[in-house]
């Protein structure tokens, strides 16, 4: 398996259940990801993509957004080094525009230091959302299709999914989804069309490495046939 990709949900579960503010739920899903990122390089997995926060996140109490971007430019100060040492390369997608200003700099800071690492890419999507990365990317390719003067019947799918935020990665082969639900939620909706989904009843912060190992071998009794027979 080459690419790994996961919606980290039930934080706000975890931290319900033991009587604690979901914020601290957050927090110690932050954390779990350190864990991911080590299992993934364990296991020789090159790249994995998360999601963090979702274009529809905003709705939730202004208490909880506000805790999520504080954690978010505190977690990529923290571990920096951390990741440096681990060979981590770090990677957003999503919109940038609607961000605090030291959330975006964040980004650009990690994206711009880690540029040559080569253990792990580390994708991490915030402020994302799979419709809004669709029409962008349409909405790019037409302005460039008028100012060429080309056909549109020329575009085709591997020239559309370059004007995605990523173009030079392979599609994820696995997505895990934590917290026991059925849904893509508008993650990588491109993307992951031949993408194999696996459910995990447990909530983020306890997923750990026997989750992951029997994710992974679920994953390699499945038969992929990319609409072959
Ligand atoms: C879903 O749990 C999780 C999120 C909306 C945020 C995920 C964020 C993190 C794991 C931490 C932030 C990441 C970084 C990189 C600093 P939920 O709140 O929907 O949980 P619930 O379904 O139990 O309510």
């Amino acid at each position: 398996m080459r690419h790994l990709a996961v919606i980290m949900d039930g934080n706000g579960r975890w931290a319900e259940k033991q009587g604690r503010r979901r914020e601290f739920g957050h927090r110690e899903g932050a954390e779990n990801l350190r864990t991911l990122c080590v299992l993934c390089r364990e296991r020789g997995i090159p790249y994995l993509t998360v999601y963090a926060f979702s274009t529809e996140n905003w709705r939730r109490p202004k208490a909880e957004v506000g805790a999520l971007m504080r954690l978010f430019s505190h977690y990529f100060r923290k571990y920096a080094r951390e990741m440096e040492a681990e060979g981590i390369r770090l990677r957003f997608i999503g919109e940038r525009g609607d961000l605090p200003a030291d959330v975006v700099r964040t980004m650009e800071e990690a994206e711009e230091s880690s540029r040559d690492r080569t253990e792990l890419q580390l994708v991490i999507a915030f402020n994302y959302g799979g419709r809004r990365e669709i029409v962008q990317a349409a909405q790019r390719a037409a302005r460039d299709m008028l100012r060429e003067g080309l056909d549109p019947s020329s575009l085709n799918e591997e020239g559309f999914s370059r004007y995605l935020y990523i173009d030079d990665l392979p599609e994820p082969d696995l997505l895990i989804r934590t917290g026991g639900e059925y849904r893509l939620s508008n993650f990588l909706i491109w993307q992951t069309a031949y993408t194999e989904l696996y459910t995990e009843e447990c909530l983020w912060p306890d997923f750990g490495a026997f989750e992951l190992d029997r994710a992974i071998a679920d994953y390699k009794t499945r038969q992929r046939r990319f609409g072959d027979v």
